[in-house]
């Protein structure tokens, strides 16, 4: 436990697996169920006197989102709502069941008003650059499967940008921008130093850009949530990056006879073997690759684990751990 004036902060990234999990049909009872699941490891983290942020994924919402607004569009006319609106959707949803989890864990254990102040959630903008190579070439498929001739009346219609999907069908891409940093930090710096529980930046952030007038726009993109984490456990001068998802660890050779798996990466070690391709894109790729700048920011230690071994992660008998050179 620790006894210095400033708690040490850490920055929890949940992946996909803390909110729908094999098997799930995704109803709002298994929802509910992986929350409080995700709570009470997050509670334990608490009850050690961390000060906590949590963000989490939000790609299987974005597309469940798409989903209903593609039904409503055909069905009754209902005009969609852009991507960066269906971000933030995303975040009150997620943001919400888990708010309510961790406020309940909370009060249950006594400790809301004793160690806890309260839990909040903050809708959160994540800063991109208009000019971003990534908007030349959109590669993120998101939402429903539509045929060609669909898609093309969409495309006239709404302007998105579609490409065959290698599972048949057309599909829209999206962007995936790196952030440079979120919009609402100082609130989400000053909640924390206050005594909250902090959910925010869910899903990356929702992308905007800052126009020539100086003014914040949204921009239909999708960031990575573990890029996005990463800015701010650096904003916030965390401690710790946290990263949970659904393997033990980062392996070398993942998939493969020779997959060894990785208990300790130096920054530089761990960058060599990023380059050397050992993780993939879109999934441990991001992860890595959001430790090694944390740790390059200054950050004491980035440890990618099972969601199952939060606790014994950050103690250090678990994940994968990042640290400088
Ligand atoms: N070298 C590697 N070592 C370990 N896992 C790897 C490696 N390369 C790719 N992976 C894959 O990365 C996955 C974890 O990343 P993924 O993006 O799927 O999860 P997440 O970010 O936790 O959740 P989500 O993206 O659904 O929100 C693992 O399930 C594994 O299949
Ligand atoms: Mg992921």
């Amino acid at each position: 436990m620790k006894t210095d004036a400033r708690p040490d902060t850490i920055v929890i990234a949940l992946g996909g697996n803390a909110f729908q999990t094999k098997g799930d049909k995704g109803t709002a009872e298994e929802y509910w169920r992986n929350a409080y699941t995700a709570a009470d490891l997050i509670v334990r983290l608490v009850e050690e006197k961390y000060g906590v942020v949590v963000t989490h994924g939000n790609g299987p919402q974005v597309g469940i989102i798409a989903e209903w607004m593609s039904l409503g569009l055909k069905n009754k006319n209902i005009p969609p709502m852009p991507l960066d609106v269906a971000g933030a959707m995303s975040q009150g949803w997620l943001g919400y069941m888990l708010q309510q989890a961790l406020y309940n864990k909370l009060a249950e254990k006594k400790l809301l008003g004793s160690l806890v102040k309260g839990v909040v959630t903050v809708i959160t903008q994540t800063l991109v650059d208009r000019n971003d190579p990534a908007f030349k070439d959109p590669t993120k498929y998101i939402g429903p499967w539509y045929e060609k001739d669909e898609a093309e009346k969409l495309s006239k219609e709404l302007g998105w940008v579609f490409k065959p999907d290698p599972r048949g069908g057309y599909r829209r891409v999206v962007a995936s921008p790196d952030p440079i940093g979120q919009v609402e930090i100082d609130a989400i710096k000053t909640l924390v130093e206050q005594g909250f529980i902090v959910i925010a930046d869910g899903g990356g952030g929702i992308p905007v850009y800052r126009g020539d007038d100086g003014l914040l726009h949204g921009v239909e993109a999708v960031i990575d949530k573990d890029l996005g984490a990463e800015r701010m456990a650096s904003a916030l001068e965390a401690d710790v990056l946290l990263i949970l998802t659904d393997v033990e660890k980062a392996y070398l050779n993942y998939g493969t006879p020779n997959a060894k798996p990785l208990d300790v990466l130096r920054v530089s070690e761990a960058l060599k073997y990023y380059r050397e391709g050992h993780f993939k894109p879109g999934s441990m790729g991001p992860k890595i690759l959001a430790g090694v700048r944390f740790v390059q920011n200054g950050g004491k230690m980035a440890v990618i684990a099972h969601l199952k071994q939060a606790y014994d992660a950050l103690k250090g008998n678990a994940g994968t751990r990042i640290i400088p050179d």
